[in-house]
């Protein structure tokens, strides 16, 4: 690979970079039997229809982890592979409500992710934030009661946001605990448009008060939406490797990024859940250079916008551009 561009990586679920080998190592540490003969066959079962059945994999794999010694190794894992593909900076998704649903305490998670994100500066130069984010697929009443949860940890956590199952699962349903989270100071975004409808991307700007919006991709079909998010320059998390791997575009040249940045998006590239997605933050920018006949300027032009569209402080920002 030739020197990967510097960039910041907005959109990534740290229990989606659990490859298959960790998998297995964490599940003879705790005294698990995953329902995989080896990791040849557990690889052969990534391949998904859409978001959903990428989802039942993506639930099921992660019940492995269980103490802080497994998040802080699962984060580690991640962060050198991230340095390896040119990622500065990691604003990282997790899924608090996926292990306490199994009997893990959300400390434990906060706790274990955290003592990698820390080390992370030295060890690998990259800097970092967490992001707590709530199952769109599960009540209101749970992600009001994960926040409380969390609320001893808050000082850890940048910003919540939404997942999961889109479809069916807009986002005002989550009103209440994105207003909690504004009001103790956390930044808010969303998925929204990955799957769903563009209506789901107006609601995360209008009711949750998003400062970015995860995927987006659909929002194209709305030429009022895409007005209103050049005008206000609301940062887009795309995801293209996720994007093709889902099924939200049959081929990677189809994908709407290049129309995007024409209609003065303000577009990121990111890796998604790139254990299961077949590639990492270089990765994605590579796929689409070659699949999108993308120039450098413009590849120039994502890297930047990964910082901007950061909640980094504006000096740690400007530093990186
Ligand atoms: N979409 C929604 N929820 C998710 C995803 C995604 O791409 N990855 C992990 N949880
Ligand atoms: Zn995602």
């Amino acid at each position: 690979m030739a020197a990967p561009i510097p960039k910041a990586e907005l959109h990534l679920h740290i229990e989606g970079t659990l490859e298959p080998e960790l998998a297995f190592t964490l599940a003879e540490r705790n005294g698990l039997t995953l329902p995989f003969a080896s990791q040849d066959d557990l690889r052969a079962a990534y391949s998904f229809q859409d978001l959903q059945s990428f989802l039942n994999l993506y639930y099921a794999l992660m019940t492995v982890l269980r103490t802080e010694d497994d998040f802080a190794d699962l984060a580690d894992a991640y962060l050198a592979r991230a340095r390896e593909q040119g990622v500065r900076h990691a604003e990282i998704f997790f899924d608090p409500q996926a292990h306490t649903a199994r009997g893990v305490a959300v400390g434990t998670v906060i706790r274990g992710l955290a003592r990698a994100l820390d080390a992370a500066q030295d060890k690998y130069g990259i800097t970092t934030r967490l992001i707590m984010c709530f199952l769109r697929d599960e009540s209101a009443d749970s992600a009001l009661r994960t926040f409380e949860e969390a609320r001893p940890h808050l000082q850890r956590i940048t910003a919540v946001g939404l997942d999961s199952a889109e479809v069916g699962n807009p986002p005002a349903k989550f009103r209440e605990v994105f207003e909690l989270a504004r009001e103790a100071g956390l930044k808010r975004v969303a998925h929204a448009g990955e799957e769903g409808p563009p209506a789901g991307v107006w609601e995360a700007l209008d009711v949750l008060g998003v400062d970015r919006v995860d995927h987006g991709v659909r929002s194209m079909e709305d030429p009022e939406l895409v007005a209103r998010l050049a005008a206000d320059r609301v940062p887009l998390t795309v995801c293209p490797l996720s994007n093709l791997r889902l099924r939200v575009v049959d081929r990677l040249a189809d994908h709407p990024l290049p129309a995007m940045l024409d209609a003065g998006l303000m577009v990121t590239v990111n890796s998604d859940d790139p254990s299961y997605f077949g590639g990492y933050a270089e990765d994605n920018f590579t796929a689409v250079r070659e699949a999108l006949g993308l120039d450098e300027e413009t590849l120039r032009t994502l890297a930047r916008n990964s910082f901007r569209a950061s909640f980094l402080d504006e000096t740690t920002r400007e530093a990186y551009l």
